[in-house]
């Protein structure tokens, strides 16, 4: 990977070119502190970002810069501290626990490092798994689940349990596991973090086919300079603020930053 320049405030830019397009995610001045007693992290400090309908965004950081802490809040597995989060319109702290729980399923799709498969199901009953917790009925929960398998390239894999599988193929299964109850919005936390290059293209194509044929909002967190370049738009975090907001060359803007370059730029404070 050739080394990028260090950011410069300059570079920051708005992404969002049409008014028109409704944001799927508006956060202000959103903060996240852990309170674990004495020692209280603030991991989020005062985020304001909207995301229109249909990008495909980075977030970029060093270790421990916030970037799956926004990822948790953003897929209401958690909730801020302070400020807003609007996810589609609502804002998710006037939710019920039922409500939240409910817009997630509405409209959130969720991809690990890790895959997170159940290791004693097949592929075709992890796929199944998030229609079991919404109560679809089972045969239609069968039908679904092969098709988003045959969506991912492994309706030859369906009764093959995880670890029959190569890394990429189970993030295949995971990522056809985030498809079934046809979320709008893609949360990715490392997605390609334990794959090789060439297993890692796949996956990012799989991806580029999702926002680009099926219009998805996609948010991927990752460390790769390389996935980012696939992506529309790459936020940076550092000690959670965020330090860069610009378009990635897709899209006309500069070179991604590599945050290994970037964390021996910037001192620490
Ligand atoms: N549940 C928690 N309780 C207390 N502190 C936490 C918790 N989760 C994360 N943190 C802290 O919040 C900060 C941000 O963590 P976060 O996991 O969001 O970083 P990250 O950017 O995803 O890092 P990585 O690239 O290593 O995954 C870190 O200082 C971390 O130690
Ligand atoms: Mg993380």
């Amino acid at each position: 990977m050739p080394d990028a320049p260090p950011i410069q405030p300059s570079d920051i830019v708005s992404t969002i070119d049409d008014a028109s397009v409704p944001i799927t995610v508006k956060l202000r001045d959103l903060h996240k502190i852990y309170d674990s007693g004495a020692n209280a992290v603030h991991a989020v400090r005062g985020l304001n970002v909207d995301i229109p309908e249909g990008q495909y965004i980075s977030i970029m950081g060093a270790s421990g810069s916030g970037k799956s802490t926004l990822l948790n809040v953003l897929g209401a597995l958690d909730v801020p501290s302070k400020g807003t989060y609007h996810l589609a319109g609502k804002l998710t702290s006037k939710q019920t626990r039922d409500e939240l729980a409910a817009l997630r399923n509405e409209y959130i799709g969720f991809i690990f490092q890790n895959f997170n498969l159940l290791t004693r199901s097949t592929a075709v009953e992890n796929v199944e798994l998030p229609m079991v917790y919404a109560g679809v009925p089972t045969r239609k929960r069968r039908a679904a689940a092969l098709a988003a398998l045959d969506k991912v390239g492994l309706a030859d894999r369906a009764n093959h349990l995880p670890s029959e599988m190569s890394g990429g193929q189970q993030q295949r299964v995971a990522i056809a596991r985030s498809l079934v109850n046809t979320p709008r919005v893609l949360l990715a936390d490392e997605p390609t973090g334990n794959l090789d290059t060439h297993t890692s293209g796949e996956i990012m194509k799989i991806l580029d086919e999702l926002h680009t044929k099926d219009g998805l909002t996609i948010i991927i967190v990752t460390h790769d300079p390389g996935v980012a370049e696939f992506t529309e738009r790459v936020i940076v975090l550092r000690d959670g603020r965020i330090i860069a907001d610009q378009k990635t060359p897709r899209c006309g803007g500069p070179a991604v930053p590599d945050v290994r370059a970037l964390s021996l730029s910037v001192p620490e404070n």
